[in-house]
């Protein structure tokens, strides 16, 4: 099982979760956003994607890819969507190339709710129409197509996993979040609430939603690990191709999380509600159903859950990561 991208995030979660599972998992991850720290013990190929040489000795040796290298912010992409081409599409391209070439039967791909752009339904069912509105968006989209091209012409059986907000850390503590700069909600009032960040820029407060502030549905890194593990069985069992949202299907507003990170740290957040941020709509909330259905899966970690490991792994990850703790 080869986990690209699997120094990263979600991916070192993933990868402990198929270890437990009785997986072989090897990483491959150019460290660019990535740390061989989150991946200790693992075995670990240092490289990029773009290097098709290094890859295909790699892909060789196993019959499944998961794929969560890419750049992943959104506002980047706007200023720069040069560097999202480049990366998500060209060198996604390259990869899916040498996972056909090496013959490799079975591909999971990290996708993302972006692809859906300004959804006029919510919760959002994965036949909502797909028009992302910034480049990160349309390289992920571009990327679900591609895999939908060579699925028809290759055979190649694929997941688009269509993530909303990962949140939380792993319970053991082992690894979590480390993204530099930091842009995600949960782990900013986190560090504004310890005093090791600035105060919390809120962008806007006059949506259309109960308290004013947007509304998004955060999922458990963990459960969305479990759920690239039922889709790799799936896959394995023969499953068709599928595209599916990975939320919790129940959207909380920015100052429900605020309250729930007061609550978890036992400090007050300080705040600054500004004006909204060009693109962002008011709620994006999964339909998670057909997930549910077709792999008996269902994120069961609470806010308060997903809160609580954030701030364990936030707290402790100075001796993991070498990066600040908040303590
Ligand atoms: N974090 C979220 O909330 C979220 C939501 C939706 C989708 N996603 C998607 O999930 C995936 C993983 O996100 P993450 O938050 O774990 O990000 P991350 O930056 O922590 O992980 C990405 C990993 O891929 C590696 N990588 C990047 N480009 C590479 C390349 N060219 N060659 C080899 N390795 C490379 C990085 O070093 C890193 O280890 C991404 O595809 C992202 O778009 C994330």
């Amino acid at each position: 099982m080869l986990v690209v991208g699997g120094a990263g995030y979600i991916g070192s979660h993933a990868a402990r979760l198929l270890r437990k599972e009785g997986f072989d998992v090897v990483i491959y991850d150019n460290l660019s956003t990535g740390y061989a720290s989150l991946v200790h013990g693992f075995e670990l190929v240092q490289g990029d994607i773009a290097d098709s040489e290094r890859l295909s000795g790699v892909m060789r040796r196993v019959t499944a890819v998961m794929h969560f290298a890419a750049h992943a912010y959104v506002g980047e992409s706007v200023e720069n969507p040069r560097k999202y081409f480049r990366n998500n599409v060209e060198c996604g391209l390259l990869l899916l190339n040498a996972a056909i070439d090496a013959g490799v039967g079975h591909f999971i791909s990290s996708s993302t709710c972006a692809v859906y752009g300004l959804p006029n339904t919510v919760p959002i069912p994965e036949n909502t129409t797909r028009q992302p509105v910034n480049p990160y968006g349309v390289s992920k989209l571009f990327f679900e197509q591609a895999l939908e091209s060579y699925g028809r012409a290759y055979g190649l059986r694929f997941a688009s996993l269509r993530y909303f907000n990962a949140a939380g850390a792993d319970e053991g503590g082992e690894t979590g979040e480390c993204h530099i700069p930091e842009t995600h909600l949960i782990p900013l009032a986190l560090q504004a609430a310890a005093g090791t960040g600035d105060k919390l820029q809120i962008f806007g407060g006059d949506y259309a939603t109960p308290d004013g502030t947007c509304i998004r549905d955060y999922i458990h890194v963990n459960d969305l690990a479990a759920a690239h593990v039922k889709a790799l069985h799936y896959l394995i069992a023969g499953g068709s191709s599928v595209a599916l949202n990975l939320g919790t299907g129940r959207g909380y507003s920015v100052l429900e999380v605020v309250r729930t990170v007061e609550e978890v740290v036992g400090k007050v957040v300080p705040k600054h509600v500004g004006p909204r941020r060009p693109g962002d709509p008011p709620a994006l909330v999964a339909d998670p159903s057909y997930a549910q259905k077709l792999f008996q899966w269902r994120a069961t970690r609470s806010l308060h859950e997903i809160v609580s490991t954030a701030w364990n792994w936030m707290r402790h990850r100075e001796t993991q990561v070498g990066l600040g703790s908040a303590s």
